[in-house]
């Protein structure tokens, strides 16, 4: 994905509409694009420009709307300012819910604040017999997580899969920004948790946010990394071009000799020795991971010969 493209499409966008927006908006807006799609879409890139400024403004009639007068400011907000639903839930629930979130990937990646606020913003859910709660190819606008009851996924028409109590599903179209790829309806009356697509997906941003910050926090904090990235810039551009890579438990990770792995949580590896490791640690090596564990791998191929 070409950030530089989009960041450069992006202000020439804010620029027509006049909108205001802070650098750190910026990002969020360019993050949250590249979270979602592999190709630039003027189109696409527009809609979340709105979309996000609706989701920071948390109003059905933000005044950014009104476009082209220098005068009117969108609300300055931050991603910590997004607001997210709330709906309370016995402690019960709210188990049920994490141990059905907090296993599989994407939300295994979330930490523990992160999953609570996603818990938080979910809304339950009673679906009559025979609704179809998602219709293959629409544009998916929430993910489901089931109390109770049994549904049938269809994939052009055909029966591929039954879901019962604790099964998630609906969060395919919102990770990877397609259409929906199978249809889900009730074979009975069922009781599901729901979560909207702009919660997730702020969740998620913060989630990038909280990562690329703690990356930044060990380049400044490493001895060896400091010394080879010298400026600001030379920090994003090894940002810019990371990979996010989640190792999975008794497994390894091949790194080559221009890359390096900063840990984003806590795991017990085989590098050079038997290791804990910690959020900001480097690995430079080859390595085997007892525990899952999500790095940030940079490539340093620029910058480590100068
Ligand atoms: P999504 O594509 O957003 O909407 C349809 C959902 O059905 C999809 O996310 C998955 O959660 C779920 N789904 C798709 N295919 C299967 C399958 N073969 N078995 C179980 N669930 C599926």
């Amino acid at each position: 994905m070409d950030g530089e493209r989009i960041r450069k499409r992006l202000k020439d966008h804010i620029k027509m509409f006049n909108y205001k927006i802070s650098p750190e908006q910026e990002e969020e807006i360019i993050t949250l694009y590249e979270l979602n799609h592999d190709e630039y879409d003027e189109n696409i890139l527009s809609l979340y420009i709105e979309k996000f400024l609706q989701t920071v403004a948390n109003n059905p009639d933000p005044i950014w709307k009104e476009q082209r007068r220098p005068t009117v400011y969108a609300k300055s907000v931050s991603s910590d300012s997004f607001q997210l639903p709330f709906f309370p839930k016995t402690p019960e629930t709210t188990e049920f819910l994490i141990s059905r979130l907090g296993t599989d990937i994407p939300f295994c990646l979330l930490s523990e604040e992160q999953k609570y606020s996603l818990i938080n913003s979910m809304h339950p859910m009673e679906v009559e017999a025979d609704t179809e709660l998602i219709k293959e190819g629409d544009v998916g606008e929430e993910m489901y997580v089931v109390e109770d009851g049994a549904f049938e996924v269809l994939v052009n028409g055909k029966l591929t899969n039954r879901l019962y109590g604790g099964a998630v599903f609906g969060e395919l179209a919102l990770l990877h920004g397609i259409p929906r790829t199978a249809t889900v309806r009730a074979l009975k009356k069922s009781k599901v948790w729901s979560a909207e697509q702009t919660s997730f997906s702020c969740i998620r941003l913060r989630n990038q946010i909280y990562k690329m910050n703690l990356a930044r926090e060990a380049i400044c904090e490493n001895a060896y990394l400091k010394s080879i990235l010298l400026t600001k810039e030379d920090i994003q551009k090894v940002l810019n071009t990371s990979s996010s890579v989640f190792v999975t438990a008794n497994s390894s990770y091949d790194l080559n000799d221009d890359e390096v792995a900063i840990v984003l949580g806590n795991a017990k590896i085989i590098d050079e020795s038997e290791r804990e490791v910690h959020p900001k640690d480097l690995i430079t090596v080859s390595f085997y991971s007892d525990t899952n564990l999500e790095c940030l791998v940079l490539n340093i191929k620029e910058f480590k010969y100068r």
